[in-house]
């Protein structure tokens, strides 16, 4: 994809998300319909379909050749990798929308030919937009990220995000190696919001994220937006996350993304774990 073309699909997505946004805060307070999916506490709204549906609608009046890769169905059921994939997770953190009406995200990615364009994650009842085009760094709202800086942070001045269940007896991670963790770093955050999680990390305000299992539209614009600001994104034995993959996810400061797969969680995994 070329730069100008980027530049104007980009500048869409914007304006969509921002537009879908307000259609959330539009109805923050309205009642809901709340249904489960694959177990009790995986939610799904109303709000989740109506928002993925206007990306679906835009996305096929717009742009009938770009494929959809949606969390609600509104998709399509064949994705080509090659082509144009916009993934899309209409919001993330949908536990926090029902229980909080804050602290969920809109998030869009943007795949070409396997290579990720552009991420966006709008942060809807703060109204902040981070969004990131591959090459030209990442913004919060209309102000540059800066790149996270090299060489400074130890992880005893680290702040991570994981689930607290991980400290718990489980299937995946040894909790005592993660005991250990919480006790090497400085704090430990649960956001409930993977897209969240991506987004502190490039603003600087988080430095890794681990978790277990997540689908692709968790993942596509957040890697991108980190990615930007040298952030990095593997799964949690270290490898390379393929685009459009289900993983697990660690995602770090550069500083300190290496010593936590190797000192933590290459001890942690169980073999049950992605
Ligand atoms: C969930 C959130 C949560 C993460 C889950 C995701 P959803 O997304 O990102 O933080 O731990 O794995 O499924 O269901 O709210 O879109
Ligand atoms: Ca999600
Ligand atoms: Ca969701």
């Amino acid at each position: 994809m070329d730069t100008i073309e980027r530049e104007i699909l980009a500048n869409r997505v914007r304006t969509w998300i921002l537009e879908a946004g307000r259609m959330i805060r539009d109805k923050i307070n309205n009642p809901r319909t709340i249904s489960t999916k694959s177990n009790p506490n995986d939610l799904v709204t109303e709000m989740d379909k109506e928002v993925e549906f206007f990306f679906a609608s835009k996305i096929r009046e717009f742009y009938p050749s770009h494929l959809l890769l949606g969390e609600e169905g509104y998709g399509d059921s064949k994705i080509n990798k090659k082509a144009t994939v916009w993934v899309i997770d209409p919001i993330d953190g949908t536990m926090n929308f029902v229980h909080q009406k804050q602290n969920f995200a809109i998030s869009v990615g943007i795949y070409h030919e396997g290579v990720g364009e552009i991420g966006c994650i709008y942060d809807v009842m703060n109204n902040t937009l981070y969004s990131a085009l591959k090459g030209s760094g990442a913004y919060r709202n209309n102000k540059k990220l800066p790149p996270l800086e090299k060489g400074k942070l130890s992880l005893n001045e680290s702040i991570v995000a994981f689930s607290h269940r991980w400290l718990m007896r489980n299937r995946f991670v040894n909790e005592k190696v993660m005991q250990q963790l919480v006790h090497d770093v400085r704090g430990v955050r649960s956001y409930g919001s993977a897209a969240l999680g991506f987004a502190r990390i490039a603003e600087g305000s988080l430095d890794a994220y681990i978790t277990m299992r997540l689908e692709p539209w968790d993942i596509a614009a957040g890697k991108i937006i980190v990615e930007e600001v040298g952030g990095i994104t593997t799964d949690v034995r270290g490898k390379a996350i393929g685009p459009l993959d289900s993983s697990s996810v660690l995602c770090a400061h550069p500083d300190i993304h290496a010593f936590l797969v190797k000192q933590y969680l290459r001890r942690a995994i169980k073999r049950r774990a992605r």
